[in-house]
């Protein structure tokens, strides 16, 4: 057993613009523009597992004339990075962004705020064992409308899941839009698009718990 965590620290290499994490922030920041701007409808539901303090949507919703149409459940356990993110989606004046402090693997958590038509999991995938995340892929058309976006990450340390992840999002119904696996650093990002029928949530499952 390793030391746990501590989750507010790890935001920190975000203060660094070079830093492999803000490269990954921005990749998945431009697919959660290009996915607002392709969606014409005056509602839209997000919800994001493991929000942290929510650098990803309130970044991209701050600078957007058109955020009122979309209303965000951040689902992040943490209660400092809970604060942070409250903090930032006021200083955007986002009222349609809530943050939720709950245990994102457990779907009870994303009651009301599901189905999404798009679903963030960035920065989870990493930290699970590899049969939780199967579980959380396949429990994903319970957290997804009908043609939801699902954008995710996992980092490529060898055994590389990438190629798993990506069939087992191919079994549970989704296309693949994009997958980032950019040189020099090891984070990939992955953007796909649910094409089967979404399922209703079973509250009663719990999908993963953090190892770290
Ligand atoms: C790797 S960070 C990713 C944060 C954010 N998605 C990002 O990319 O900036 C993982 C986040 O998950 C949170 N976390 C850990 N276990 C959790 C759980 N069971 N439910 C919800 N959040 C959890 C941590 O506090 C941390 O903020």
């Amino acid at each position: 057993m390793t030391a746990r965590t501590d989750w507010q620290a790890w935001h920190e290499p975000y203060a660094d613009p070079d830093s492999p994490l803000s490269r990954r922030l921005r990749l998945v920041q431009q697919h959660i523009a290009s996915w607002l701007d392709q969606r014409s409808e005056e509602r839209l539901t997000v919800v994001s597992a493991c929000a942290g303090q929510g650098h990803d949507l309130v970044g991209v919703l701050a600078a957007r004339p058109d955020a009122r149409r979309v209303r965000c459940t951040l689902i992040e356990y943490d209660q400092r990075n809970v604060g942070a993110a409250r903090s930032a989606a006021d200083r955007a004046g986002l009222s349609n962004l809530a943050v939720r402090q709950a245990d994102a693997g457990d779907l009870s958590s994303y009651v009301g705020a599901v189905p999404a038509d798009l679903v963030l999991m960035v920065g989870v995938f990493g930290n699970i064992s590899d049969s939780d995340v199967r579980r959380t892929v396949a429990a994903l058309p319970q957290l997804c409308a009908a043609g939801a976006t699902v954008i995710w990450t996992r980092a490529r340390r060898a055994p590389d899941l990438n190629p798993a992840i990506r069939a087992w999002l191919r079994e549970a119904g989704f296309v693949e839009e994009a997958f980032h696996a950019p040189d020099g650093v090891r984070f990939s990002v992955g953007v796909h698009r649910l094409e089967g029928a979404p399922r209703p949530l079973d509250a009663t499952e719990v999908v993963f718990s953090f190892l770290r």
